[in-house]
Protein backbone atom coordinates (compact mmCIF):
# COMPACT_ATOMS: atom_id res chain seq x y z
CA UNK A 1 0.00 0.00 0.00
CA UNK A 2 1.17 3.49 -0.94
CA UNK A 3 1.57 5.98 1.68
CA UNK A 4 -0.40 9.08 1.41
CA UNK A 5 0.82 10.90 4.38
CA UNK A 6 4.50 10.85 5.41
CA UNK A 7 5.91 12.57 8.48
CA UNK A 8 10.08 12.91 9.37
CA UNK A 9 10.82 14.53 12.71
CA UNK A 10 8.25 17.32 12.73
CA UNK A 11 9.14 19.88 15.38
CA UNK A 12 6.42 22.66 16.18
CA UNK A 13 7.39 25.63 18.42
CA UNK A 14 4.86 28.27 18.75
CA UNK A 15 5.70 32.09 19.16
CA UNK A 16 5.99 31.99 22.76
CA UNK A 17 8.57 29.03 22.67
CA UNK A 18 5.67 26.43 23.18
CA UNK A 19 7.31 23.27 21.32
CA UNK A 20 4.26 21.57 20.87
CA UNK A 21 5.39 18.77 18.40
CA UNK A 22 9.42 17.47 19.29
CA UNK A 23 10.21 14.98 16.39
CA UNK A 24 7.29 12.95 15.65
CA UNK A 25 7.69 10.53 12.55
CA UNK A 26 5.19 8.77 11.26
CA UNK A 27 3.46 7.27 8.08
CA UNK A 28 -0.02 6.46 6.93
CA UNK A 29 -1.26 4.16 3.91
CA UNK A 30 -3.40 4.52 1.43
CA UNK A 31 -6.73 3.14 2.47
CA UNK A 32 -5.79 3.30 6.34
CA UNK A 33 -7.74 4.27 9.62
CA UNK A 34 -4.80 5.78 11.41
CA UNK A 35 -5.18 7.56 15.03
CA UNK A 36 -3.21 9.58 17.16
CA UNK A 37 -4.54 8.69 21.09
CA UNK A 38 -3.32 11.16 23.49
CA UNK A 39 -3.97 13.48 26.20
CA UNK A 40 -5.17 16.88 26.36
CA UNK A 41 -2.23 19.17 25.25
CA UNK A 42 -0.21 16.29 23.87
CA UNK A 43 -0.03 17.88 20.40
CA UNK A 44 -2.30 16.63 18.34
CA UNK A 45 -4.15 19.49 17.12
CA UNK A 46 -0.76 21.01 16.27
CA UNK A 47 0.20 17.91 13.90
CA UNK A 48 -3.16 18.05 12.29
CA UNK A 49 -2.94 21.69 11.59
CA UNK A 50 0.35 21.34 10.20
CA UNK A 51 -0.61 18.63 8.13
CA UNK A 52 -3.66 20.53 6.83
CA UNK A 53 -1.49 23.64 5.23
CA UNK A 54 -2.92 25.91 8.30
CA UNK A 55 0.24 25.69 10.28
CA UNK A 56 3.92 26.48 9.18
CA UNK A 57 5.78 23.87 10.59
CA UNK A 58 8.89 24.49 12.18
CA UNK A 59 10.54 21.84 11.22
CA UNK A 60 10.83 18.38 9.76
CA UNK A 61 9.23 16.99 6.38
CA UNK A 62 5.45 16.69 5.16
CA UNK A 63 4.82 14.90 1.95
CA UNK A 64 0.76 14.27 1.42
CA UNK A 65 -0.72 12.45 -1.52
CA UNK A 66 2.58 13.16 -3.20
CA UNK A 67 3.34 17.05 -2.25
CA UNK A 68 5.62 18.48 -0.40
CA UNK A 69 3.44 21.14 2.34
CA UNK A 70 5.85 23.42 2.05
CA UNK A 71 5.82 23.52 -1.88
CA UNK A 72 2.10 22.20 -2.55
CA UNK A 73 -0.17 23.39 -0.42
CA UNK A 74 -2.75 24.33 -2.93
CA UNK A 75 -2.53 20.58 -4.20
CA UNK A 76 -3.30 19.64 -0.65
CA UNK A 77 -5.98 21.10 0.45
CA UNK A 78 -7.35 19.47 -3.14
CA UNK A 79 -7.62 15.86 -2.04
CA UNK A 80 -8.33 16.35 1.86
CA UNK A 81 -10.91 16.71 4.20
CA UNK A 82 -10.94 18.53 7.36
CA UNK A 83 -12.70 18.47 10.45
CA UNK A 84 -11.25 21.09 13.08
CA UNK A 85 -11.65 20.40 16.62
CA UNK A 86 -13.72 23.69 17.11
CA UNK A 87 -16.89 23.25 14.63
CA UNK A 88 -17.12 26.30 12.13
CA UNK A 89 -20.48 25.89 10.74
CA UNK A 90 -22.51 29.15 10.65
CA UNK A 91 -25.14 29.09 13.24
CA UNK A 92 -27.51 31.52 10.82
CA UNK A 93 -27.58 29.13 7.98
CA UNK A 94 -29.48 25.87 7.57
CA UNK A 95 -27.93 22.27 8.00
CA UNK A 96 -28.75 22.57 4.07
CA UNK A 97 -27.06 25.92 3.21
CA UNK A 98 -23.65 25.17 5.69
CA UNK A 99 -22.92 22.42 3.04
CA UNK A 100 -23.57 24.45 -0.11
CA UNK A 101 -21.41 27.24 1.46
CA UNK A 102 -18.74 24.99 1.75
CA UNK A 103 -19.66 23.60 -2.10
CA UNK A 104 -18.60 26.90 -3.35
CA UNK A 105 -15.95 27.46 -1.16
CA UNK A 106 -14.45 23.90 -3.07
CA UNK A 107 -15.34 25.93 -6.41
CA UNK A 108 -18.79 23.24 -6.74
CA UNK A 109 -22.58 23.97 -7.70
CA UNK A 110 -25.36 23.52 -10.04
CA UNK A 111 -26.91 20.26 -9.61
CA UNK A 112 -24.20 18.11 -9.02
CA UNK A 113 -23.46 19.62 -5.26
CA UNK A 114 -27.06 19.65 -4.62
CA UNK A 115 -26.78 15.92 -5.18
CA UNK A 116 -23.83 15.38 -2.67
CA UNK A 117 -25.11 17.47 -0.44
CA UNK A 118 -28.65 15.95 -0.27
CA UNK A 119 -26.33 12.33 -0.29
CA UNK A 120 -23.94 13.54 2.76
CA UNK A 121 -27.03 14.95 5.04
CA UNK A 122 -28.73 11.59 4.32
CA UNK A 123 -25.07 9.69 5.36
CA UNK A 124 -24.95 11.55 8.57
CA UNK A 125 -28.96 11.08 9.55
CA UNK A 126 -29.32 15.00 8.77
CA UNK A 127 -32.00 14.75 6.40
CA UNK A 128 -35.00 15.39 8.15
CA UNK A 129 -33.38 18.81 10.05
CA UNK A 130 -31.75 19.63 6.88
CA UNK A 131 -33.82 23.03 6.87
CA UNK A 132 -33.44 23.84 10.81
CA UNK A 133 -30.92 26.85 11.66
CA UNK A 134 -27.66 24.86 12.38
CA UNK A 135 -27.90 27.14 15.77
CA UNK A 136 -30.73 25.04 16.92
CA UNK A 137 -28.56 21.51 16.21
CA UNK A 138 -27.77 19.69 18.98
CA UNK A 139 -23.67 19.52 19.97
CA UNK A 140 -24.14 15.92 17.94
CA UNK A 141 -25.79 17.33 15.18
CA UNK A 142 -23.30 20.20 14.58
CA UNK A 143 -20.46 17.60 14.64
CA UNK A 144 -22.46 15.26 12.19
CA UNK A 145 -23.11 18.66 9.85
CA UNK A 146 -19.20 19.39 10.11
CA UNK A 147 -18.50 15.74 8.88
CA UNK A 148 -20.48 16.05 6.02
CA UNK A 149 -19.03 19.16 5.94
CA UNK A 150 -15.60 18.04 5.31
CA UNK A 151 -16.68 15.59 2.41
CA UNK A 152 -18.24 17.65 -0.09
CA UNK A 153 -15.68 17.97 -2.26
CA UNK A 154 -15.41 13.73 -2.08
CA UNK A 155 -11.66 14.10 -0.43
CA UNK A 156 -9.61 10.76 -0.50
CA UNK A 157 -7.95 11.76 2.49
CA UNK A 158 -9.78 12.72 5.74
CA UNK A 159 -8.69 14.45 9.35
CA UNK A 160 -10.94 14.70 12.27
CA UNK A 161 -9.67 16.42 14.97
CA UNK A 162 -11.48 14.49 18.30
CA UNK A 163 -14.86 14.31 16.22
CA UNK A 164 -16.50 13.19 19.44
CA UNK A 165 -15.37 15.04 21.94
CA UNK A 166 -18.30 15.95 24.30
CA UNK A 167 -20.66 13.77 22.75
CA UNK A 168 -22.95 11.85 24.38
CA UNK A 169 -22.40 8.11 23.66
CA UNK A 170 -25.29 7.61 21.59
CA UNK A 171 -23.71 10.68 19.09
CA UNK A 172 -20.52 8.87 19.49
CA UNK A 173 -21.45 5.43 18.03
CA UNK A 174 -23.48 7.12 15.39
CA UNK A 175 -20.34 9.02 14.43
CA UNK A 176 -18.49 5.51 14.66
CA UNK A 177 -20.31 3.96 12.50
CA UNK A 178 -20.37 6.61 9.46
CA UNK A 179 -16.74 6.74 9.70
CA UNK A 180 -16.51 2.81 9.57
CA UNK A 181 -18.63 3.25 6.58
CA UNK A 182 -16.52 5.90 4.61
CA UNK A 183 -13.29 3.84 5.35
CA UNK A 184 -14.43 0.82 4.52
CA UNK A 185 -16.78 1.22 2.14
CA UNK A 186 -15.56 4.66 0.01
CA UNK A 187 -12.07 4.15 1.18
CA UNK A 188 -10.81 7.01 2.22
CA UNK A 189 -8.31 7.51 3.89
CA UNK A 190 -8.76 8.84 7.67
CA UNK A 191 -6.69 10.29 10.14
CA UNK A 192 -8.15 10.71 13.56
CA UNK A 193 -7.46 12.02 16.46
CA UNK A 194 -8.95 11.48 19.93
CA UNK A 195 -8.67 11.21 23.89
CA UNK A 196 -11.00 8.05 24.08
CA UNK A 197 -9.06 5.18 24.18
CA UNK A 198 -12.55 2.89 23.51
CA UNK A 199 -12.56 5.18 19.80
CA UNK A 200 -9.06 4.52 19.29
CA UNK A 201 -9.45 1.20 19.80
CA UNK A 202 -12.18 0.82 17.97
CA UNK A 203 -11.68 2.44 14.85
CA UNK A 204 -7.83 2.46 13.95
CA UNK A 205 -6.13 -0.05 12.15
CA UNK A 206 -3.22 1.71 12.97
CA UNK A 207 -2.22 3.89 16.24
CA UNK A 208 -0.33 6.61 17.84
CA UNK A 209 0.11 7.15 21.19
CA UNK A 210 1.46 10.35 21.72
CA UNK A 211 2.44 12.97 24.73
CA UNK A 212 3.97 16.13 25.47
CA UNK A 213 4.61 16.28 21.47
CA UNK A 214 6.18 12.84 21.56
CA UNK A 215 5.20 9.45 20.56
CA UNK A 216 4.85 7.15 23.65
CA UNK A 217 4.27 4.04 21.51
CA UNK A 218 2.67 3.26 18.44
CA UNK A 219 1.55 0.11 16.67
CA UNK A 220 -2.17 -2.13 15.73
CA UNK A 221 -4.45 -1.49 19.06
CA UNK A 222 -4.31 -5.57 19.76
CA UNK A 223 -0.27 -5.17 19.69
CA UNK A 224 -0.15 -2.54 22.20
CA UNK A 225 -2.60 -4.27 24.55
CA UNK A 226 -0.31 -7.41 24.20
CA UNK A 227 3.24 -5.31 25.54
CA UNK A 228 1.17 -4.25 28.47
CA UNK A 229 1.72 -8.17 29.32
CA UNK A 230 -1.35 -8.86 31.38
CA UNK A 231 -4.79 -9.22 32.46
CA UNK A 232 -6.38 -7.15 35.52
CA UNK A 233 -8.22 -9.58 38.24
CA UNK A 234 -10.71 -7.80 40.26
CA UNK A 235 -11.80 -9.46 43.37
CA UNK A 236 -14.27 -7.58 46.40
CA UNK A 237 -14.13 -9.21 49.45
CA UNK A 238 -16.80 -9.65 52.11
CA UNK A 239 -17.42 -6.54 54.18
CA UNK A 240 -17.69 -6.03 57.90
CA UNK A 241 -15.92 -4.94 60.65
CA UNK A 242 -12.78 -7.05 60.15
CA UNK A 243 -12.57 -5.90 56.01
CA UNK A 244 -9.55 -4.28 56.67
CA UNK A 245 -7.42 -6.93 58.18
CA UNK A 246 -9.72 -9.21 55.82
CA UNK A 247 -7.22 -7.43 52.74
CA UNK A 248 -4.30 -6.91 54.44
CA UNK A 249 -4.50 -11.12 54.87
CA UNK A 250 -5.79 -11.43 51.42
CA UNK A 251 -2.55 -9.21 49.93
CA UNK A 252 -0.48 -11.49 51.55
CA UNK A 253 -2.11 -14.40 50.00
CA UNK A 254 -2.02 -13.15 46.60
CA UNK A 255 1.69 -11.95 47.03
CA UNK A 256 2.49 -15.99 47.68
CA UNK A 257 0.73 -16.48 44.19
CA UNK A 258 3.45 -16.98 41.37
CA UNK A 259 2.46 -14.94 38.39
CA UNK A 260 0.64 -12.36 40.31
CA UNK A 261 2.30 -8.71 39.43
CA UNK A 262 1.32 -5.75 40.79
CA UNK A 263 -1.49 -5.55 43.13
CA UNK A 264 -4.29 -2.13 43.79
CA UNK A 265 -5.75 -1.77 46.61
CA UNK A 266 -9.20 0.61 45.98
CA UNK A 267 -12.62 0.95 47.39
CA UNK A 268 -13.67 -1.27 44.74
CA UNK A 269 -12.06 -4.29 46.16
CA UNK A 270 -8.63 -5.61 45.09
CA UNK A 271 -7.00 -5.44 41.06
CA UNK A 272 -3.75 -7.65 40.65
CA UNK A 273 -2.44 -7.70 36.65
CA UNK A 274 -1.04 -11.17 35.90
CA UNK A 275 -0.29 -12.92 32.53
CA UNK A 276 -3.15 -15.26 31.92
CA UNK A 277 -5.70 -14.09 34.02
CA UNK A 278 -7.56 -17.71 33.32
CA UNK A 279 -5.05 -19.97 34.53
CA UNK A 280 -4.17 -17.25 37.77
CA UNK A 281 -8.04 -17.16 39.01
CA UNK A 282 -8.25 -20.49 40.46
CA UNK A 283 -5.39 -20.27 42.57
CA UNK A 284 -6.70 -17.02 43.83
CA UNK A 285 -9.82 -19.18 44.95
CA UNK A 286 -8.04 -22.07 46.22
CA UNK A 287 -5.73 -19.92 47.98
CA UNK A 288 -8.71 -17.47 50.06
CA UNK A 289 -10.16 -20.35 50.13
CA UNK A 290 -7.52 -22.45 52.72
CA UNK A 291 -7.15 -19.11 54.40
CA UNK A 292 -10.56 -18.67 55.05
CA UNK A 293 -10.68 -15.23 53.42
CA UNK A 294 -14.51 -14.48 51.88
CA UNK A 295 -14.66 -13.97 47.63
CA UNK A 296 -17.82 -12.16 47.16
CA UNK A 297 -16.82 -11.49 43.57
CA UNK A 298 -14.00 -12.31 40.51
CA UNK A 299 -13.96 -10.56 37.61
CA UNK A 300 -10.82 -10.18 35.18
CA UNK A 301 -10.51 -7.66 32.11
CA UNK A 302 -8.13 -7.22 29.49
CA UNK A 303 -5.60 -4.74 29.09
CA UNK A 304 -6.66 -0.83 27.62
CA UNK A 305 -4.90 1.36 25.71
CA UNK A 306 -4.99 2.88 28.67
CA UNK A 307 -2.94 0.60 30.72
CA UNK A 308 -0.79 1.05 27.89
CA UNK A 309 -0.03 4.86 28.11
CA UNK A 310 -0.29 4.21 32.16
CA UNK A 311 2.81 1.91 31.84
CA UNK A 312 4.72 4.05 29.16
CA UNK A 313 3.82 7.69 30.99
CA UNK A 314 2.93 6.71 34.27
CA UNK A 315 -0.42 8.61 33.70
CA UNK A 316 -4.14 8.44 32.48
CA UNK A 317 -4.94 9.53 29.29
CA UNK A 318 -8.01 11.10 30.94
CA UNK A 319 -7.70 11.28 34.62
CA UNK A 320 -10.90 13.42 34.92
CA UNK A 321 -12.73 10.40 34.05
CA UNK A 322 -10.66 7.96 35.55
CA UNK A 323 -10.08 9.41 38.94
CA UNK A 324 -11.97 6.77 40.43
CA UNK A 325 -10.01 3.94 39.35
CA UNK A 326 -6.63 5.09 39.34
CA UNK A 327 -4.58 4.25 42.22
CA UNK A 328 -1.54 3.98 42.99
CA UNK A 329 0.71 0.84 42.19
CA UNK A 330 2.37 -0.63 44.85
CA UNK A 331 5.31 -3.51 44.37
CA UNK A 332 3.85 -6.43 47.13
CA UNK A 333 6.64 -8.20 47.05
CA UNK A 334 8.62 -5.33 48.61
CA UNK A 335 6.32 -4.89 51.31
CA UNK A 336 6.62 -8.64 52.28
CA UNK A 337 10.41 -8.74 52.24
CA UNK A 338 11.92 -9.00 56.01
CA UNK A 339 13.23 -5.45 56.59
CA UNK A 340 16.98 -6.16 56.45
CA UNK A 341 19.24 -6.42 59.62
N1 LIG B 1 -1.33 29.04 19.42
C1 LIG B 1 -0.61 28.50 20.42
N2 LIG B 1 0.38 29.20 21.02
C2 LIG B 1 1.11 28.65 22.01
N3 LIG B 1 0.94 27.41 22.49
C3 LIG B 1 -0.05 26.66 21.93
C4 LIG B 1 -0.87 27.16 20.88
N4 LIG B 1 -1.75 26.20 20.53
C5 LIG B 1 -1.49 25.15 21.33
N5 LIG B 1 -0.46 25.41 22.18
C6 LIG B 1 0.15 24.51 23.18
O1 LIG B 1 0.77 23.46 22.47
C7 LIG B 1 0.60 22.22 23.16
C8 LIG B 1 -0.12 21.24 22.26
O2 LIG B 1 -1.42 21.70 22.01
P1 LIG B 1 -2.42 20.94 21.04
O3 LIG B 1 -1.73 20.61 19.77
O4 LIG B 1 -3.65 21.76 20.94
O5 LIG B 1 -2.69 19.59 21.86
P2 LIG B 1 -3.92 18.56 21.75
O6 LIG B 1 -4.66 18.85 20.49
O7 LIG B 1 -3.27 17.21 21.77
O8 LIG B 1 -4.76 18.78 22.95
C9 LIG B 1 -0.16 22.56 24.43
O9 LIG B 1 0.78 22.76 25.44
C10 LIG B 1 -0.87 23.85 24.08
O10 LIG B 1 -1.10 24.63 25.22
MG1 LIG C 1 -6.64 19.26 20.22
Amino acid sequence: MPEIVTVEDLVEVYSDGTKAVNGISFSVNDGEFFGFLGPNGAGKSTTIKVLTTLLKKTSGKVVIAGNDVDKRAEAIRKVIGVQSQDTVIDQDLTGEENMMLQGHLHGMGGEALKARVKELLSLVGLSDVAGRRAGHYSGGMKKRLDLASALVHSPKLLFLDEPTTGLDPQSRAAIWEYLSKLNKEQGITIFLTTQYMEEADKLCQRLFIIDKGQVVASGTPESLKREVGADSITMTLEDGAAASETKDRAKQALGGIPGVGNIIDSDGGLTVYAKNAGLIIPDIVRTFDSNKIRLTSVSFASPTLDDVFLQHTGRRIRPEELEAKSQTFQRFGAARRPARQ
